[in-house]
């Protein structure tokens, strides 16, 4: 009956189509420069598409818009625009932490008003229905959402029909989406032709250097994208499943979804530097947020990772009272402010990848005195960190939320790493880890964290959409592969993945990779594809406000230069930039520190051993600095028992000077600048 309705709607769609649409001249808007240009238009039969050019190029190609719904019938044809309006914004705002301080906003908007006129003769769409679509042009990009007006009443989304069509050929840089083990995946260096079903971000380059980035901005109360490639070069929104409907999204209007966006850049600098995402979200929405602060910490456990200790109760339990005291000593003598400390909850045992229905928040085990060791922390300047495995059952962790918090927010605990083991999947218990529900989640752990002063940074988390703009305790996230399968993955990183994330993963915002293995070491004596430079490099290449140094106080004590670095640096900048790098080849950042007028500079490369001269062009040229300079030795590589070698070494500059950091396969480099007087 239903079918047989569609069909009846459909024929009418097609013998009657001047009656419901008319091919308009596509509206257009530029980028503030003028070099990004947008244009949405509807076709004869009413089909809604938009596509972008840069420098008179075209990037995006004809793609369309438009929605499935499982509740009435599709909004993709009998389309036209009924009425636009048009705006500009040049807005300045600083991140309380981050990469860089000062932002600027500034970009032409494009809002269009597709109205589906009624079906003659058909009850399917009774009455007109509107949707704005809302368009930014930014100088490095694009971003538009869709607004679906209260008139909608309850909207129920089966899949959107959003196109991406790229232009031109080139090459891409993927994870696969809905697929095992979330977005903890190598990456895929493949032609854009030859993607199958991506994550975003997604990178690619197109063959005339542009490069491209897909994410999405303001993931709130939606379903995450995943870009599926239908043909040739043209991708389609496809959004990640709901555990328990067929609908991938249910919603009372009036609501918009989360902006879809592409960065649009000349080089791999200008991916890296943009801050399109960051914009396109609500400002602070926490008002006062001093208690969020940048730190660095140490845990118990990478000893588990390495197998020596286990997250379960028993003989070789990691989070004792006792371990723990050392670690908190350890940390107060070489200035971390953080120790995190997993397995200290009853429910743990045995269930890895269990149900979760067992996990107390509450109940520590018996041997370990959370109480006495938070303030035996405190009094020593040292905070614990707090830890929630869920095992992804968020059900269970949400009915005991607001006790865990207040626990921790009574204890002094201030912040928390909340962890989703489980393999991507929906079911009743289980939803996908970027669906509609699991976004509605973490938003309810990152306020219920506010609440009580608690930073949040969730393991196999929702992707990062720039919401710490408005959440700014949502400090960090994993969201990729991290140090932890240097330990035990099989294969392990790698020396392509750090060099591909930069240009993937980090573009949409900190990352908990847990550097600092100075041992080199992972499970059995597994030796890491690194040299020592590199986990030093990792502090200034790989952003998170909240940096760990992963190793054992055991390992870290055997390189006292080493983690005096790693104690030292900062996890806050005034501002950062690219100066040298290529997508999964290398890249080199330098930032300048935001409590003082110092710089540093980090750079990573992949298994080729490369030169990099630096030029401190950025530097004071009024003042001179001190350079401690932590390079690969010239013998080190990643290949061989060489891969400690470093050089260490101290050298007067000033701006303008050159400075030569060649790196090992491998390898890389760290850098302080320390201003003088
Ligand atoms: C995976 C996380 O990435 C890791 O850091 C953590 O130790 C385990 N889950 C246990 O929660
Ligand atoms: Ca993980």
């Amino acid at each position: 009956m239903i079918l047989l309705r569609r069909l009846i709607a459909l024929i009418a769609l097609l013998l009657a189509p001047a009656a419901m649409a008319q091919e308009t001249a596509p509206l257009t808007a530029t980028s503030p420069n003028g070099q990004i240009r947008l244009s949405v238009g509807t076709t004869g039969e009413g089909r809604a598409y938009y596509r972008v050019e840069r420098g008179g190029q075209p990037v995006i190609s004809d793609s369309r818009l438009g929605f499935l719904f499982t509740n009435s019938f599709a909004f993709d044809r009998g389309l036209a625009i009924a009425s636009h309006t048009t705006s500009s914004s040049d807005n300045r705002w600083e991140l309380p932490w981050g990469e860089r301080r000062h932002m600027r906003d500034h970009h032409n908007e494009l809002a269009v008003t597709l109205r589906q006129n009624p079906l003659t003769g058909s009850a399917l769409i009774p009455a007109a229905r509107e949707v704005i679509v809302r368009f930014r042009i930014f100088d490095d990009g694009v971003g538009f959402r869709y607004e679906f007006p209260g008139a909608w009443g309850t909207v129920r989304i089966q899949d959107e029909l959003t196109e991406f069509t790229v232009a031109r050929p080139g090459n891409a840089w993927w994870t696969i989406g809905g697929d095992w083990n979330r977005y903890e995946q190598l990456y895929q260096a493949t032609a854009i032709d030859a993607v199958s079903t991506a994550h975003t971000p997604i990178t690619m380059r197109l063959d005339n250097g542009t490069h491209l980035s897909f994410h999405e901005a303001a993931l709130v109360d939606y379903a995450g994208m995943w870009l599926r490639r239908t043909e040739g070069q043209r991708f389609r929104a496809t959004l990640s499943p709901a555990g328990n409907s067929i609908a991938r999204v249910t919603r009372a209007a009036p609501f918009p979804t989360p902006w879809r966006t592409i960065r649009i850049t000349g080089n791999a600098a200008g991916l890296v530097e943009s801050d399109l995402e960051l914009h396109l979200n609500e400002p602070n929405a926490l008002g006062d947020v001093s208690w969020v602060q940048p730190f660095k910490y140490i845990g118990i456990w990478w000893d588990m990772h390495l197998d020596n200790w286990t997250w379960g109760t028993g003989p070789r339990h990691g989070a004792t009272t006792e371990n723990t005291r050392r670690y908190i000593d350890f940390a107060a003598q070489h200035g971390f402010r953080g120790v995190l400390v997993e397995g200290w909850n009853i429910g743990w045992d045995g269930h890895w990848f269990g149900t979760g229905d067992a996990f107390s928040y509450t109940q520590p085990t018996p041997d370990f005195d959370l109480a006495g060791l938070a303030a035996y922390g405190r009094q020593r300047g040292v905070r614990l960190i707090g830890h929630h495995e869920t095992g992804a059952n968020i059900f269970d962790y949400e009915r005991q939320l607001d006790d865990a918090m207040a626990l921790y927010g009574r204890l002094g605990i201030d912040s928390v790493k909340p962890g989703y083991v489980a393999d991507a999947g929906g079911s009743l218990q289980m939803e996908w880890h970027d669906g509609q529900v699991m976004s509605r989640h973490h938003l309810r752990v990152v306020q219920a964290a506010a609440r009580n002063r608690v930073m949040v940074n969730p393991h196999e988390p929702i992707k990062d959409t720039g919401l710490r703009r408005t959440y700014p305790n949502w400090v960090s996230r994993e969201g990729a592969r991290g140090a932890e399968y240097d330990a035990w993955g099989s294969p392990g990183n790698g020396v392509d993945h750090v060099p591909t994330l930069i240009y993937t993963r980090m573009l949409a915002g900190p990352m908990d990779y847990t550097p600092g293995v100075l041992s080199l070491q992972g499970r059995g004596g597994r030796p890491l594809d690194s040299t020592l430079a590199r986990q030093l490099a990792y502090y200034l290449t790989i952003y998170s406000p909240i940096q760990m140094a992963a190793d054992t106080i055991e390992n870290l004590a055997r390189y006292p230069r080493e983690l005096a670095f790693i104690a030292q640096v900062p996890a806050d900048w005034q501002q950062s930039r690219l100066i040298g790098g290529e997508i999964g080849e290398f890249a080199v950042f330098a930032r300048q520190d935001r409590a003082s007028a110092d710089w540093y500079l980090g750079g990573v490369t992949n298994g080729e051993a490369r030169p990099f001269t630096a030029t401190l062009d950025f530097l004071d040229p009024n003042r001179r600095y001190v350079a401690t300079i932590y390079r690969d030795g010239p013998d080190a590589d990643y290949r061989r028992d060489t891969r400690h070698s470093i050089v260490i070494e101290e050298r007067r500059v000033r701006g303008g000077d050159r400075l030569d950091l060649p790196m090992a396969p491998g390898g890389g480099f760290a850098v302080r600048l320390r201003a003088l007087r």
